[in-house]
């Protein structure tokens, strides 16, 4: 793990804030979800990455990594114009132009997909592929949400519950010359994307940990039922997706899962060390540099207010990751202009000197800045756009 003196070093001379992006912990990241990945493919989460050209690095790397997870149609527009392929809009899109653009693309031979969880999804989609003369490629998004011991375990976003309610909307798209079945999506949030092993959160962890395990036995379950029964009509999907970087150790399992998405474990932002199966290296971060130095051991620092979405809690504030000991305050945590840090440890800081922080998710750092400097073996050896970067705002 990189210490404070080599994270000092290597960005001494980069205006703050920055952000950066440390290649080795990078590596190791790739390595691991690779070989956790075991035989599947893994789909990136553009949304967690938020640069092309980290992006075009991950997927260059090896084989394992193919294809990725947009979060706008937008944004997979913009990725088909650097020349990826296999776009998956995890999100569905109702914006009629964009749909106009999409479906001609695909007429042009694009691989982009569309995401759909009812009938009027279906139904606007046949209606432009008419007008267009064209066809679009849809992922059909099933809730895989859980009741456990009474208690709702998951997220509100597709109202496809059931098995019955899967084989109606499949049925229906299979039946239409305007669009066709690509692949099936459920994305366990409530396992992929709820932290375990908080060391704050004791108790909830455990209990946490057991609403997963039986969670994950009914998501298993779903699937499989859902797969037997395309099967049996002899339906053939490109892929079946499924899970993220919290639930990697588990999706992995399911036969019936072809790919497993990834995103916030390449970054690894700090929500992620809060997980029992996944322990990863710190790969992105950002600096903020001391610029006051109001009182004994309190530092005030330029920048630093960069809360994460999500109902709000404080694991949303970006944490401090070095100097080990500094600690946010409370009356102020990170602040829009200033924030000041208590550290009363063993390194003597100075006006000038770093902060070094981690977002809370990982893609939305890159919202925050223009670039990523990329380090390695202890010094800058590119930048990397982000998203931000090349003007673009996608959501
Ligand atoms: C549909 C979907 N799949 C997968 C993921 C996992 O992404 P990550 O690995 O960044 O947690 C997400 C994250 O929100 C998602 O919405």
């Amino acid at each position: 793990m990189a210490h404070y003196d080599y994270l000092k070093q290597a960005l001494a001379r980069t205006k703050k804030p920055c952000a950066f992006l440390n290649m080795d912990a990078l590596q190791k990241n790739m390595e691991a979800i690779t070989k956790a990945a075991q035989n599947k493919k893994i789909r990136i989460a553009s949304k967690s990455i938020r640069s092309v050209d980290v992006l075009k690095h991950i997927l260059s790397s090896s084989p394992i990594f193919q294809g990725i997870m947009c979060f706008t149609a937008e944004e997979a527009i913009f990725l088909n114009e650097y020349g990826f392929n296999d776009l998956l809009i995890a999100y569905p899109i109702w914006d009629e132009q964009q749909l106009r653009d999409i479906c001609n693309l695909v007429k042009k031979g694009a691989t982009i997909t569309v995401m759909v969880d009812c009938i009027e999804h279906i139904e606007r989609l046949e209606m432009i592929a008419l007008e267009e003369n064209g066809k679009f490629l849809v992922c059909v998004d099933i809730d895989v949400s859980t009741n456990v011991y009474g208690l709702y375990f998951g997220v509100y976003r597709s109202p496809i519950k059931t098995v019955e309610d899967a084989i109606y909307i499949i049925q229906r798209i299979v039946n239409s010359s305007y669009i066709k079945l690509d692949g099936l999506m459920g994305y366990e949030a409530q396992i992929a994307g709820v932290k375990d092993d908080d060391p704050n959160e004791k108790i909830r962890s455990t209990i946490i940990r057991m609403l997963k395990r039986r969670s994950s036995k009914l998501v298993v379950k779903k699937r499989q039922q859902i797969m037997e029964q395309i099967k049996k009509a002899g339906i053939v999907l490109r892929f079946v997706n499924g899970g993220g970087t919290g639930s990697l150790h588990e999706t992995i399992k399911e036969a019936s899962v072809t790919e497993v998405t990834v995103g916030s474990g390449f970054y690894n932002s700090h929500l992620f060390d809060k997980y029992e199966h996944f322990k990863l290296e710190v790969a992105a971060g950002f600096a903020v540099e001391i610029t006051r130095i109001p009182k004994e051991n309190m530092y005030t620092c330029f920048g630093g207010g960069y809360v994460a979405s999500g109902a709000v809690n404080q694991d949303k504030l970006p944490e401090i990751f070095l100097p080990q000991g500094a600690t946010l305050t409370k009356n102020e945590g990170v602040g829009e202009v200033q924030t000041p840090i208590k550290y009363n440890g063993p390194i003597e800081l100075q006006h000038g000197d770093p902060i070094i922080f981690r977002h809370s998710k990982a893609g939305e750092l890159c919202e925050r800045f223009h670039e990523l400097h990329i380090i390695k073996n202890g010094k800058i050896i590119d930048e990397f756009l982000t998203y931000r970067g090349e003007g673009k705002c996608f959501l």
